[in-house]
């Protein structure tokens, strides 16, 4: 792997690279299966995630290092080291501001770059997750406006949304059916055999753009109300004094019952796209109750799972929280909701110390001003312990392991549920979502 800043690329052949815009969780991935049967250059504005690529290092956790160095691909953060590229491809954040309103800063500014590194015959295509009509309605004027050329008819617009999940080792990117639009039915096929190469599975064809944007943003906000309803459930049978994992694992016997567990909704995706698609539904006139819902139901969980804690501790607790990823076995820790649980149990007097194996230091502190134990003395003793996150080195911990950590008639609190079966002294209290 090169990094183009360091390295000159000398060859200039006349060969177009594809370009890739945006090196996170989805862009790296497919930048990487791309060189195997292209020139490619990745181009990201974050010149220290550049230089850990080009070092060999992905802070995400998806790639060791040979994958990443034994890879013919450029890398840059200058945006006129893409010039020479005629296929675009942008795979850049699209969040949610402070008050959940779409933020597509990044899809601007990565428009205008490619808008001015762009040339005739050029086709760009978008992966980012946006509402139907971003790619055509936002992203073409501001192709148009820097590159001077006109879409359609000069540049060619495509969409083909990413399905990837952090820390899924089997729904890997070769293995995906991609979804494939695009402006003309050749741009569609020039496409299609693009991502053909990449993937084992099969392409399948939007008849347009808005098409394919409305199919991704539905698959997050499916799986966010599932979750939710669940989450809906999982109240209702702490009421009933009954387990919603025991629930659930009777009612999943059944051939057609959908398998959601319980929990905390966080990360860049579910919790993210429902909200895309409300705003332009409201945009449009129509009230988007059983998204918004379950968005509600899914942001109030960090509170709830609070207010159900705080009723069992002692004042001035000391508690462990243990983990604070968005999910289990992954570093990413954007839009973690276990930030919620811990404001919930500081702001009501009792001591959080959070510990992590899987999330960087670094970005603990600056997310959310978290520094992370994760060296805990054998000497250490919690009036709680907090399971937020079932990564798999919770999940092997045993009784004695546990109890390792709680002081007497501690607290175990166990979001997951993880725990359910593990045999523990009577004298430890137990909370289970
Ligand atoms: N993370 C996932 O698993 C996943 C899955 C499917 C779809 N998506 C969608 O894909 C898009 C990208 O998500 P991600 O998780 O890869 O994000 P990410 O934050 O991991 O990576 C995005 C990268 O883009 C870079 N960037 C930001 N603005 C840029 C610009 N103007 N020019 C060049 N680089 C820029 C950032 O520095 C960052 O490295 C989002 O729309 C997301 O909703 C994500």
């Amino acid at each position: 792997m090169k990094n183009l800043t360091q390295k000159k690329d000398d060859s200039r052949s006349f060969t177009p690279y594809v370009a890739v815009v945006g090196l996170g969780y989805v862009g790296l991935p497919l930048a990487i299966a791309l060189s195997k049967f292209h020139k490619v250059i990745g181009l990201d504005t974050d010149e220290n995630r550049v230089k850990e690529l080009t070092n060999g290092f992905d802070r995400t956790g998806e790639f060791i290092s040979s994958e990443i160095t034994n890879m013919e691909l450029r890398l840059t953060s200058k945006p006129y080291d893409i010039c020479l590229s005629k296929i675009f491809i942008i795979a850049v954040p699209t969040p949610v501001d402070k008050d959940n309103k779409p933020d597509l800063s990044s899809l601007r500014s990565a428009s205008e770059t490619v808008g001015t590194q762009m040339r005739k015959g050029s086709i760009i295509v978008y992966e980012s997750t946006v509402w139907p009509g971003v790619t055509e309605d936002i992203c073409a004027p501001i192709l148009q406006e820097t590159s001077g050329l006109k879409a359609g008819v000069d540049f060619f617009l495509g969409y083909s949304p990413e399905r990837v999940n952090p820390g899924d080792k089997e729904h890997t990117i070769d293995k995906i059916t991609k979804i494939v639009s695009a402006q003309t039915p050749e741009i569609c096929n020039t496409l299609s055999k693009l991502y053909g190469q990449i993937t084992k599975s099969k392409i399948h064809v939007s008849p347009n753009i808005r098409t394919a944007e409305a199919a991704k943003v539905i698959e997050n906000a499916q799986r966010d109300i599932n979750i939710a309803f669940i989450n809906e459930i999982a109240q209702i049978c702490q009421k009933l004094e009954i387990s919603v994992y025991e629930v659930l694992e009777a009612a999943e016997t059944k051939w057609n019952f959908l398998k959601f567990k319980p929990g905390l909704v966080g990360g860049h995706c579910i919790g993210v796209d429902p909200y895309y698609l409300a705003y332009r539904a409201r945009e449009l006139g129509y009230d988007p109750s059983v998204l918004l819902t379950g968005r509600k139901i899914n942001d109030g969980m960090g509170k709830y799972i609070s207010d159900q804690i705080l009723h069992l501790l002692e004042p001035e607790s000391n508690i462990l929280i243990l983990g604070l990823t968005f999910k289990e076995d992954v570093s990413d820790l954007r839009n973690s909701q276990v930030e919620d649980i811990i404001k919930y149990l500081e702001s009501s007097g009792h001591t959080v110390s959070v510990s992590d194996p899987h999330a960087s230091q670094e970005e603990a502190m600056e997310l959310y001003g978290i520094k992370l134990n994760n060296k805990i003395n054998e000497d250490d003793k919690f009036d709680c312990v907090l399971c937020c996150v079932g990564h798999s080195e919770y999940r092997k911990m045993n009784g004695k392991s546990i109890a390792g950590l709680l002081k007497k008639r501690g607290l175990l609190a166990d979001i997951k549920g993880i725990w359910r079966n593990i045999r523990l002294d009577e004298s430890y209290r137990r909370w289970t979502l």
